[in-house]
């Protein structure tokens, strides 16, 4: 089975064509992937505009390429997979509309990927892992705990109240006047720096779900920060270790309580999976790998290529749904909010709502 894989969510335009042969193993036969990071490097984040504005220019010649790289034409794949959500809406259009234009004019089935579900199974494209396992994704725009217990059966078992863990990064970043995407600036500065010198606290630490919140230990560092401004280079490495140092007990303790609830509901999980840009922070692995080697459960963290938006991942989830006969209609609309597991997401916004009222 022979699949097009097309990423446009965010700020990478990416295109893949992924096999799977009749023993179940995969081989991608291409990965290009284009990041849109210094366009939007001078504004601190991700331009919505801007983004779909490059994704409509780049994305012909990024299919164009994995399709020669994976020495193969048209006629032989079996389906086109696009994630149609959740995203940036612009960006999800260009996607989507691509992937159904090849679709109609090849005559294939059109695959629509949740970008969430990509990530979610890419531990199998890497790993060949069995289900059920314990999902953390860990991104610029996600952070959830997720039981992964077969294509399309997905229960949430925490996710974050506030920031993304990501986007914890890229404001502390920015906050102590770090480039974008902060993520990496904050672990290279935490490198030379003191993990023990400012007292941040460890958010939802000990509570028995598995939610996380990171606006408090953002608001700690702004006010550490104010208080002993100005901030020698020293100051700031100090700052990133000791913020870093609090994201990684906190995902420690997070992940030991999703384990539980994940044991307490299924039983015991094949593996702890990583996944998304995050995963890339050799702190936070150490935590995952912590976390493995305490509770006896075999840790999987697929390559930083991989576990970064990428199209293999789309291609792969569309093998999974193109097996079991999932594929989509040309009126299938892309979607900007498109949760894993609606019903958790319907629980959280009504308390949401209670909570207001
Ligand atoms: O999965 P990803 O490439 O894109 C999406 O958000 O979908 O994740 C990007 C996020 C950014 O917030 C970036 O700062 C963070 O991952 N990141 C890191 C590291 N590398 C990337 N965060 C901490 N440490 C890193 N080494
Ligand atoms: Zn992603």
């Amino acid at each position: 089975m022979l699949v097009l894989g097309i990423e446009t969510t965010c700020d990478e335009t990416a295109a893949a064509v992924v096999e799977r042969n009749t023993d179940g193993s995969a081989r991608i036969l291409s990965n290009v992937v284009l990041s849109q990071i210094e366009q939007h490097a001078a504004f601190g984040g991700v331009v919505p505009e801007i983004a779909a504005r490059a994704h409509v220019e780049a994305l012909d010649l990024i299919i164009d390429q994995a399709m020669r790289e994976a020495g193969k034409s048209y006629d032989d794949l079996d389906g086109i997979a696009a994630a149609a959500g959740p995203g940036l809406i612009g960006g999800v259009i260009v996607g989507l509309t691509t992937a159904k234009a090849i679709a109609l004019v090849k005559n294939k089935p059109l695959i629509a990927i949740n970008h969430l579900e990509a990530h979610a199974l890419t531990a199998r494209l890497t790993d060949n892992t069995p289900f059920p396992y314990l999902l953390f994704l860990a991104s610029g725009g996600h952070t959830q705990i997720v039981a992964v217990l077969g294509v399309g059966n997905y229960v949430r078992l925490g996710t974050t109240q506030d920031d993304a863990i990501g986007e914890a990064f890229d404001k502390t970043a920015k906050l102590l006047g770090l480039g974008y995407p902060g993520g990496p600036e904050v672990e290279r500065q935490a490198t030379r720096g003191d993990k023990e010198r400012f007292a941040l606290p460890r958010p939802m630490q000990h509570r028995k779900d598995a939610d996380f919140s990171f606006s408090g230990l953002k608001t700690a560092v702004r006010l550490e920060a104010e208080r002993i401004a100005p901030l020698s280079p020293q100051d700031v490495a100090d700052m990133c270790a000791s913020f870093q140092q609090a994201v990684v007990e906190v995902v420690h303790d997070r992940l030991r309580s999703g384990l539980r609830l994940f044991r307490a509901r299924f039983g015991e999980p094949h593996a702890l999976v990583a996944a998304g840009g995050v995963a890339a922070n050799q702190a936070i692995r150490g935590a995952l790998n912590r976390v493995a080697m305490e509770t006896g459960t075999p840790l999987v963290a697929p390559p930083l290529n991989l576990c970064t938006d990428n199209g293999a991942m789309i291609a792969w989830a569309g093998i999974e749904r193109l097996a079991l006969g999932l594929t989509d209609a040309m009126d299938m609309a892309p979607r900007a909010r498109w949760p894993l597991d609606a019903s958790a997401a319907a629980e959280g916004a009504r308390k949401r709502t209670a909570a207001y009222k």
